[in-house]
């Protein structure tokens, strides 16, 4: 699905090179649930915008699910970026004074879908995310996790080829995360890829997947699970 090779990025500001991600590779397969984490400075952010085709790396190569996004233009970023990514925000990113159901149906407004279906599959995704009885309250009628969780249900919508998470529960009570990571959980096991961006060690167990990044390089990339397996 995901294919990273060799990738840097470094920002020229001036004269000052900062070296952000430093010849970072790795792969993530079809229905993965991983976290990237590291702590603050680390290249998370950077890394996801590269992941999100938001932008691009100064070398190496990314492929994402089977097409060469690394020297794309910006057109053809967006285009790729609205047909296979669905992004989850930590600020959630919904409309204020717009009800769950009409935040989760924008992007097939955008996309040019019948009115009928946009209502339908809306209702679906909220109902997937348990809010099927908050369809009509509006962004500020709801606590921060049902709001991450509208976002969730927006983020899936357009059938995305992977999910990409950038601390989502950093803005929410750690009551309601567990409720997110949870909704991520069975997204996964219903065939979902996800990728959560992290720098708290307890979020990232909730997926399958570690790979632990620090000043721009990875340092460990495994299974959260192996070693309570190991001990069965
Ligand atoms: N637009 C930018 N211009 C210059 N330096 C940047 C820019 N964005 C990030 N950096 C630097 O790159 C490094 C990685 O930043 P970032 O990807 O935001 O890390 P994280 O999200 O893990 O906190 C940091 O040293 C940061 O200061
Ligand atoms: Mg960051």
């Amino acid at each position: 699905m995901i294919q990273i090779s060799h990738v840097s990025k470094i920002y020229k500001s001036g004269t000052v090179e900062t070296v952000a991600l430093n010849d970072v590779s790795f792969e993530i397969k079809k229905g993965e649930f991983a976290a990237i984490m590291g702590p603050s400075g680390s290249g998370k952010s950077t890394l996801m915008h590269i992941l999100g085709a938001l932008d691009t790396p100064t070398s190496g190569t990314y492929i994402l699910d089977r097409e060469n996004v690394e020297k794309l233009s910006d057109d053809q970023l967006a285009e790729i970026r609205n047909r296979k990514i669905g992004f989850v925000f930590q600020a959630f990113n919904l409309l204020p004074r717009r009800t769950a159901l009409q935040n989760v149906m924008l992007p097939l407004v955008y996309a040019g879908v019948p009115k009928e279906e946009r209502i339908e599959r809306a209702k679906k995704y909220l109902d997937m995310v348990g809010l099927s009885d908050r369809l009509e309250h509006t962004s500020n009628q709801l606590s921060g996790g049902q709001q991450q969780r509208v976002a969730i249900a927006r983020s899936l919508v357009l059938n995305p080829a992977i999910l990409l998470a950038d601390e989502p529960t950093g803005n929410i009570a750690s009551s309601q995360a567990a409720e997110i990571m949870e909704i991520f959980q069975d997204l996964n096991k219903e065939g979902h890829t996800i990728i959560m961006i992290t720098h708290e060690a307890d979020i990232a167990q909730h997926a399958k997947r570690t790979i632990h990044i620090r000043d721009g390089r990875i340092v460990n990339d495994g299974n959260n699970h192996k070693q309570k397996k190991a001990n069965k």
